[in-house]
């Protein structure tokens, strides 16, 4: 086929071009290939680099220090997981279900999901490993990455963390109310107590449920024009969450819809009379929201989040829970009834820092060891392990030869002593210590050094 003018030109000044960049290829344009890329992370995913590590280090351990007071164990779960795991529990009409999962057939040709969460897993792991048979209620505690395939933006990522409480097999007001309790003390020891409101509703049981759907499909049946497009498909299959459905227009029609709370059975409504008897006992205030439903299809009866007072970009909830009578049933267990919530563990830290809040820093050296010439590099070296050896946290900066710079650095880090090597003290065996703060220095024998230093940080 004859090839048209223009085309000539075009590879010809591809052709051109390539050999201009030393990439002659018989005439071929050359397209960077995806390989030679710089690599770049994927949207909605992030690094935690070391200088936020101490809002985690902290998070982690109040959290654990929570479940080792309160008797839940710790337990970790894969990160794949069966996909019928999560259409069953956490529904299959659900936004996470149907929009969000990372999902994939693997080589051996199974349908794989890596988890949105972990109360579905959490459940499996309950019937896989017999819990039924232990002493109950099974109290479980988790930390670790999720995945949502959501659209990325402040305070809501692709892969986010969660830490969760999980209370499986009671049915008692009490364990709901104590994990929201946890959960409380958990922001409380943060710092964040009195920046956060504890909003709590109950969704009744499927019994009561149904005919309260039934109720707010009459109601929203005539005013279905002023529902925003995925409120006219809830309206078909899950017309509770059009309860809390973030569009103005929704919400200009809520005002005059039936209350689930006027629609609970006798138990439900008494379960729930419990958990808000319970929490004021304990000195705990919430607000009674009739528009809480969750996103997930699990839950029965009590239902709660916890909401910064000002909202925090368009993310409102830095946690939520509630309980889950049926869920163990649904995945082939005996009827076990439970409750749990989880903490979006980026949410609290973002949180943390629009808040100022102080956080301590743990991994602070208590010595810096400076060193000048080769000799004595070698020796610090070696000191630097016997310090490490004797629980004495160093810092060092081997990679520098200048002590100004060396000194910068560990009036930077705020160690607290400066041990100082140079050529002349190798020669004599001894070695120089500063105290940062007041710069006094003397000078001491090298063989005491380590001693001397334990004596001086007070760990003899
Ligand atoms: P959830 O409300 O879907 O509940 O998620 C809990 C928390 O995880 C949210 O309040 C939020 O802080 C965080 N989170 C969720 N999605 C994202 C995201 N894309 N980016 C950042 N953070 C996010 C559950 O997952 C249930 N499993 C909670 C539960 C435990 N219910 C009973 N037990």
């Amino acid at each position: 086929m004859p090839r048209s003018k223009k085309q000539v030109t075009t590879k010809k000044k591809y052709a051109e071009k390539a050999v201009k960049d030393g990439q002659a290829t018989g005439g071929q344009p050359v397209k960077r290939s995806a390989s030679s890329k710089t690599p770049q992370l994927l949207r909605g995913f992030k690094d935690v680099l070391p200088i936020d590590q101490k809002y985690w280090d902290l998070i982690e351990s109040r959290a654990k220090n929570l479940a080792i007071g309160f008797g839940y164990g710790r337990i970790r779960l894969p990160i794949l997981e069966e996909t019928q795991l999560f259409s069953r529990s956490v529904g299959k009409d659900t936004d996470i279900v149907q929009k969000e999962m990372f999902s994939f057939v693997d080589a051996g040709g199974d349908n794989v999901s890596a988890r949105p969460e972990a109360t579905a897993s959490i459940a499996r792991a309950y019937n896989e490993h017999g819990m039924i048979n232990w002493s109950q209620p099974v109290k479980l505690f988790y930390f670790g990455p999720m995945f949502r395939r959501e659209k990325p933006q402040s305070g809501r990522q692709r892969q986010f963390y969660q830490l969760g409480f999980e209370a499986l097999g009671s049915a008692e007001p009490v364990i709901d109310a104590q994990l929201i309790a946890i959960f409380n003390k958990f922001l409380t020891q943060l710092g964040l107590g009195e920046l956060v409101t504890i909003q709590v509703n109950s969704i009744g049981c499927v019994t009561c449920r149904a005919e309260y759907k039934q109720e707010l499909v009459n109601y929203f049946k005539p005013k279905r024009k002023l529902l925003c497009e995925d409120c006219k498909k809830r309206l078909i299959k899950n017309p509770l969450r059009i309860l809390d459905c973030k569009e103005a227009s929704c919400q200009s029609i809520l005002g005059e819809a039936p209350q689930i709370l006027d629609w609970l059975d006798d138990e439900c409504k008494d379960h729930f009379m419990k958990v808000i008897e319970q929490l004021d006992q304990l000195e705990i205030s919430y607000n009674l929201n009739p528009y809480l439903v969750r996103g997930l299809d699990y839950y029965t009866k009590t239902v709660f989040e916890i909401w910064p007072k000002e909202k925090l970009g368009s993310q409102t909830a830095l946690g939520g829970g509630g309980r889950y009578d049926g869920l163990v049933e649904l995945l082939g267990g005996r009827p076990t009834p439970s409750a749990g919530f989880s903490v979006g563990i980026e949410r609290v830290i973002n949180l943390l820092k629009e808040k100022n809040i102080e956080i301590e820093e743990k991994n602070v050296p208590q010595v810096f060891l400076a060193q000048i010439g080769s000799q004595a590099k070698t020796k610090a070296m070696k000191l630097l392990e016997l310090l490490q050896d004797e629980g004495i946290v160093v810092a060092e900066s081997f990679a520098k030869d200048s002590l100004k710079a060396q000194l910068e650095l560990s009036n930077k880090l705020k160690a607290k002593y400066t041990l100082i090597l140079g050529q002349k003290e190798v020669l004599d065996g001894t070695i120089l210590i500063r105290e940062m703060e007041g710069g006094v220095q003397e000078i001491i024998d090298y063989k005491k050094a380590v001693d001397d230093l334990k004596r001086k940080l007070s760990m003899t």
